[in-house]
């Protein structure tokens, strides 16, 4: 695809993306998160996915022209939006900190500063906060699975609970829990 044609669409997206969460907030989200230890779900942004199968790797960011820089190299494929979180931290939220290596080519995603110091050490590089979500399951919010495959080194996340089944049984992944808490992509689920 044409690179400005790929930057049009994705931004035709982001939009109707952005269109649909405030019309879905106001008739819904507002309603469930209406405590005031939460955070503010106007602000939340798109969590946006793109997958190498190449590479055996998943990236998962909530800019746009990250996303894309990567799509456009030909080596990941924009998979969508799998979540919505915050890029500043609201109330209750705690960063979702993002660690690759560059060697094997996996991104690595936790919640929990020892799980990044671990793996700072094992050769992944600090690559910042990917967004706020919640380390509980509060606020409308719902979980969100982290899988591994040892075989290739990858690391994958959803809140998709068929493919997280499906996964798990073809004996290639293995369970890594709930990595954090986030909102749906889809506000209107
Ligand atoms: C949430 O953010 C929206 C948009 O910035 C704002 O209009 C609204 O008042 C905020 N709600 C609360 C409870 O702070
Ligand atoms: C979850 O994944 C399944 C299988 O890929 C798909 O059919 C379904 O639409 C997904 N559900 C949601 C809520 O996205």
């Amino acid at each position: 695809m044409n690179f400005l044609v790929f930057i049009f669409a994705l931004s035709s997206f982001v939009v109707s993306q952005i269109q649909g969460l405030s019309l879905c907030h106001s008739l819904t989200l507002g309603q469930v998160r209406t405590a005031a230890t939460c955070g503010n779900a106007s602000d939340a942004v798109p969590l946006y996915l793109a997958s190498s199968s190449a590479f055996a790797d998943n990236l998962y960011d909530t800019t746009v022209v990250d996303i894309s820089n990567n799509v456009h190299d030909g080596v990941y494929t924009f998979e969508g939006v799998v979540a919505s979180v915050f890029i500043t931290q609201e109330l209750s939220t705690v960063p979702l900190f993002q660690q690759f290596n560059p060697s094997i080519v996996d991104h690595f995603y936790t919640i929990d500063p020892v799980e990044r110091d671990n793996a700072l050490s094992a050769g992944y590089l600090d690559n910042g906060i990917a967004g706020f979500v919640y380390p509980s399951q509060i606020c409308g919010s719902t979980p969100f699975f982290g899988l591994f495959a040892a075989s290739v080194v990858e690391h994958y996340y959803t809140t998709n609970t068929t493919t997280r089944a499906s996964m798990l049984a073809t004996g290639k992944w293995s369970d890594e829990g709930i990595t954090a808490y986030v909102l749906n992509s889809n506000p209107c689920a």
